[in-house]
């Protein structure tokens, strides 16, 4: 038996607090113990955690945000903040850590592994879905649900007022989430840096592309879903410009931290459970420094240095996005 400790970090992701059921009712079938520590890496440095059973993962499934609280925590990128929360992990006999984030929080496991000798064992949560390794990160699809439902009243007014709008979702620098809200929500246009290899250019054919979207009949409602960090102009400037050479009337419309909250839909909560399941079996196997993720409807793991190969992970994403391209 085991004592295992496991912490979310980073964004909050729909689906975290399914993750941290299934790491518990799992680990706790294992005969092991489990501790949540709060806050993200904050908990391990400060030593606050609270042991978890079976009561305290009951009811949370269905909910959004992470009952052990998230946060980014820079003093991970120091010496002295590493060397405490790995005597934080020694002080509390902790034998295995199980940390639900994304890169950013991989990138703090992997330092912590240079100073702490017990097992590390990743889960992927983020609604980016920007992780090599794992096809779907957990949060991912209710983002794009919660996303599709904002666009789609927006293109309520969109029609209704012939204007153009400029709908922005989040990604960080990933623009998957623009790319699967975009095609279900019928997007004329969707923009991500993926995509455009010289930027004038893409907004030249844009704005004529706006234009010549007036001057046919198939109804003059035109929205462009924008992944954020996409362009070197903002969702609002790009409004702006859009008004002034296509003379469309454009608004734009930042959706921002609503794709991170709500109830799960049941895609996260099944990935969530799958994966915290994995985590635990993989831990019993011995498993250290790496994450568990799907590829290709298969559990596999992949070692934490890899999971922020961004060049792999763009690959298979604009291999995805161009089988759409118009
Ligand atoms: O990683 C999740 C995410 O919501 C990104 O999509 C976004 O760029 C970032 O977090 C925002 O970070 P913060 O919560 O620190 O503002």
């Amino acid at each position: 038996s085991k004592r295992i400790a496991v912490l979310t970090s980073g964004g909050d992701a729909p689906g975290m607090n399914a993750a941290i059921r299934a790491v518990t009712l799992s680990a706790l079938s294992h005969q092991h113990q489990v501790f949540g520590f709060l806050s993200g890496y904050n908990g391990l440095i400060n030593e606050h955690f609270t042991e978890l059973n079976a009561a305290s993962v009951t009811d949370i499934i269905h909910r959004g945000g992470t009952i052990l609280k998230s946060a980014r925590c820079p003093q991970m990128h120091h010496t002295d903040g590493l060397l405490q929360a790995a005597n934080s992990l020694r002080k509390c006999h902790i034998d295995a850590l199980v940390v639900i984030g994304g890169d950013g929080s991989f990138k703090g496991a992997q330092a912590l592994a240079e100073h702490w000798s017990g097992q590390i064992i990743g889960i992927p949560g983020t609604i980016d879905n920007d992780i090599n390794g794992s096809d779907e990160t957990i949060g991912f699809h209710t983002a794009i649900d919660t996303a599709l439902g904002c666009i789609d009243k927006i293109r309520d007014t969109a029609q209704a007022f012939e204007r153009t709008f400029v709908v922005e979702v989040m990604g960080r620098d990933c623009g998957i989430i623009a790319m699967e809200a975009g095609l279900a929500s019928g997007a004329e246009q969707i923009i991500c840096k993926e995509l455009i290899d010289d930027e004038p250019q893409f907004l030249q054919k844009l704005y004529e592309q706006v234009k010549a979207n007036i001057n046919n009949d198939a109804g003059h409602s035109y929205v462009l879903v924008m992944a954020e960090h996409s362009l070197s102009i903002s969702a609002e400037q790009l409004a702006a410009q859009l008004t002034e050479h296509s003379g469309v009337e454009s608004r734009s419309a930042i959706l921002g931290y609503v794709q991170r909250g709500g109830a799960p839909v049941a895609g996260d909560r099944i990935l969530a459970t799958q994966l915290g399941c994995s985590a635990i079996e993989h831990l019993n196997a011995g498993a250290d420094g790496v994450m568990v993720g799907v590829v290709n409807n298969q559990l596999k793991t992949l070692a934490f240095e890899h999971t922020s190969d961004t060049q792999q992970r763009n690959r298979d994403f604009v291999a995805r996005l161009k089988r759409f391209r118009r």
